[in-house]
């Protein structure tokens, strides 16, 4: 059940790595834009993600304040990929703001994932 749980940080860390690279490939590019890449890194995040939020496979408590907002960053990024994409489709453009909130909620999420113990 332990390994289990770990594969499983193991495919939500891949889907931090594949929301956060698909973003920094475009920033680096210096192209203000979301791809469809960012959206399927943030789906294996989330859906992993949610399967952690379960107590199985440990013998501490989890700490749900934490787990609670790093789902609401979830969702916010997630309605900015959806608002990002639909703009970027009618207009052709993106603005910077938007794309940049993206990158830096990302790594807020994994921040407190790593130094909120
Ligand atoms: C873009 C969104 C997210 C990012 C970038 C992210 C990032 C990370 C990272 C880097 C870790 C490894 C931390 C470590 O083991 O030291 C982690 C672990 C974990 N994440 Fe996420 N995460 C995200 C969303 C979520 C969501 C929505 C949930 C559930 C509501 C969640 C639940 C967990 C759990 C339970 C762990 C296992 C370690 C722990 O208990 O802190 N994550 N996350």
């Amino acid at each position: 059940m332990e390994i289990l749980r770990h594969i499983v940080v193991l495919v939500h860390l891949i889907g931090f790595a594949v929301l956060f690279g698909a973003w920094l490939v475009e920033a680096v590019g210096r192209r203000i834009r979301v791809t469809r890449l960012m959206t399927v890194g943030m789906v294996i995040a989330a859906v992993a993600g949610l399967t952690l939020a379960a107590p199985w496979g440990i013998e501490y408590d989890l700490n749900y304040v934490k787990l609670g907002i790093k789902l609401v960053v979830l969702l916010v990024i997630g309605a900015l990929l959806g608002i990002g994409s639909a703009r970027q489709k009618r207009t052709g453009t993106l603005a910077p703001a938007l794309f940049w909130s993206i990158g830096a909620l990302t790594l807020v999420n994994a921040g407190i994932a790593v130094i909120w113990r």
